[in-house]
């Protein structure tokens, strides 16, 4: 992986940084997804909007972010998080063209947040480090797309599957056979992958992207499970209309097999 130098003092200046912006972590965290739904309202599609209102998981990107920022020095060091989180990111359908947005508002926000503190010179090593951690994932990514694409039986984007034999197994587990709908092969998977379904629960405005977990199955066909969230957590609508409302001869869009085989 081809990548530029950062001046020494770039690098500094990050690696001093990095303890500052953790200490803000929510402000910023939560300023940036402000910004980033308000100039962009189509990614509320692309984001878990479930997962945003709990406030959880929001957090995961830019922390991966000062993460990589720690370790600008040698990047290489955090190749297998980056293609675990890469996977994650081809299957959802992020793009290159997405990065400069997701960069633009992070650093709007620490800008923000930091005020005066933020002085031209740590915004403009921010811009750079960024860039540079961009383009690794930029770069893991586009291996992902086009093994996915080229693969036998893969595909781009999402595909139109048939669900059959539909049930539930326990009370919190509901099981899902998905058979392509043009008849013609699908990529093979390994344990620990996941499918990516588009959901769009009738009378919802927006789409929504969810994972599950695919389990072993004989034939031309993917076997799903969707687990019930666990208690105390808020409902996930999409989770819900699949689980409920999803019956068998629908039809599910899906995005081909992702994730790190637990095997490798
Ligand atoms: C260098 C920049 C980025 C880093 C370090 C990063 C990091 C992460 C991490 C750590 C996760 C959590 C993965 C998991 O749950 O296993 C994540 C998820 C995600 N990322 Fe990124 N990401 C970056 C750029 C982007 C961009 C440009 C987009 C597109 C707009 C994006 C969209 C998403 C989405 C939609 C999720 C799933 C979150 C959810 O809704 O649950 N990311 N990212």
């Amino acid at each position: 992986m081809l990548r530029r130098m950062l001046a020494p003092r770039t690098i500094e200046i990050i690696q001093s940084t990095v303890p500052v912006l953790k200490v803000h972590g929510e402000a910023i965290t939560t300023r940036f997804y402000q910004r980033l739904f308000e100039s962009h309202p189509e990614l509320r599609d692309v984001f878990n909007q479930a997962r945003q209102r709990e406030g959880k998981q929001q957090a995961a990107l830019a922390n991966a972010v000062y993460a990589a920022a720690q370790n600008i020095e040698r990047l290489e060091a955090i190749l297998p998080a980056v293609r675990n989180i890469a996977h994650k990111h081809r299957a959802l359908g992020v793009v290159p063209e997405h990065y400069p947005i997701v960069g633009q508002h992070l650093l709007a926000a620490i800008k923000e947040v930091l005020g005066d503190a933020a002085t031209g010179e740590i915004l403009g090593a921010w811009a750079e480090a960024y860039q540079e951690i961009a383009s690794v994932f930029i770069s893991v990514e586009r291996e992902l797309y086009e093994k996915a694409h080229a693969q036998p039986g893969g595909w781009k984007g999402f595909r139109r599957f048939v669900v059959r034999n539909k049930r539930t197994e326990d009370p919190h587990a509901t099981m899902f056979d998905l058979h392509p709908e043009d008849g013609q092969p699908i990529a093979p998977f390994t344990p620990g992958q996941y499918l990516t379904l588009k959901l769009t629960p009738p009378g919802d405005p927006r789409t929504h992207l969810r994972h599950a977990p695919l389990m072993p199955v004989e034939g031309n066909v993917y076997r799903l499970q969707v687990k019930q969230l666990e208690e105390r957590t808020r409902a996930d609508e999409a989770l819900t209309f699949l689980r409920q409302h999803v019956q068998e001869g629908d039809v599910l869009l899906v995005a081909s097999p992702a994730g790190v085989s637990s095997k490798q």
